[in-house]
């Protein structure tokens, strides 16, 4: 059986193989939100004024089923609201700040963001949908749904990635177009002891921990790997050297810098 954890099979890792150095891809995980108030349009602007990849965004649904941009399960963290975002209509959400004082930001919906990426026809978007398990297929169909409405369904520019291997079935059944990664950290081997891959996807999603502890993910199988959440300039530069094709990074100004840097230097940090 195919595993992420016990097989050495399809690895590049240690056969000196690295993969292009310049090709990996930076994406703004939730935004530039090292800078700015994580997955809030002003997160999402600075991003896509940047000379990177892409953004990266988190999806729930609302309690009267509008999809909106968040990711924890509660508004606690993020906002200066209380209770769950599935138990919350969309209409009060909007009422919420998720910015600061000085700068008021509201949850957005993905159309709203999908509508920003209109302005930034170079950009991508890695849309992570959110899986708690009583939804079941209702946040991906919607995100489907969304994605048409804005006339970004087939595109090339939109990767739909989660922890759901069910969610993964679902895209490569009714969005096979659109590329899938399938996230996962150490922890998912509680219910899946043997990380066992359950779907297709068309790359991993290791948690960067996860893939510096096992190398050999690494081109898993043939896959492209993408991994998270890349902050430090000494892993941004250990990613680019081994051949990850992607990376999320709080840090987005860091990542242009330490690569513009590495260009002209080498890749070490000086
Ligand atoms: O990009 C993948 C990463 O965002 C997954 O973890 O918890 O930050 O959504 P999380
Ligand atoms: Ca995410």
């Amino acid at each position: 059986m195919t595993t992420l954890l016990g097989s050495n099979e399809g690895s590049n890792a240690g056969n000196g193989k690295t993969g292009s150095r310049t090709g990996t891809k930076i994406v703004a995980h939730r935004g530039a939100s090292g800078l700015y108030p994580e997955l809030t349009f002003a997160a999402f602007d600075a991003a896509l004024r940047m000379d990177i990849h892409g953004i990266e965004c988190d999806v729930r649904l609302t309690r009267d089923g509008k999809v909106v941009v968040f990711h924890d399960p509660v508004l606690g963290r993020t906002s200066d609201g209380a209770g769950r975002v599935s138990a919350t209509d969309y209409a009060d959400l909007r009422r919420l700040n998720v910015g600061t004082a000085e700068n008021p930001q509201r949850i957005m919906r993905l159309e709203e963001l999908l509508e920003l990426m209109q302005d930034y026809p170079d950009k991508h978007i890695y849309i992570e949908t959110k899986h708690p398990t009583r939804y079941g297929p209702e946040i991906d169909e919607q995100t489907l749904r969304l994605l048409a409405y804005a006339g970004l369904r087939h595109s090339e520019r939109v990767h739909l990635i989660s922890f759901s291997h069910r969610a993964m079935r679902y895209f490569t059944h009714f969005a096979p177009e659109l590329e899938t990664y399938y996230l996962f950290r150490l922890r998912e081997k509680k219910w899946n002891r043997g990380n066992c891959m359950l779907s297709r996807p068309y790359g991993v999603g290791p948690a960067l921990s996860h893939l510096r502890a096992r190398r050999q993910l690494l081109g898993f199988k043939g896959l492209k790997t993408y991994t998270w959440t890349v902050n430090d300039p000494k892993d941004m530069l250990w990613c680019r050297d081994n051949g990850v094709d992607v990376f999320a990074t709080d840090m987005p100004h860091i990542a242009v810098e330490t690569f513009a840097r590495a260009d002209v230097g080498g890749s070490t940090l000086r």
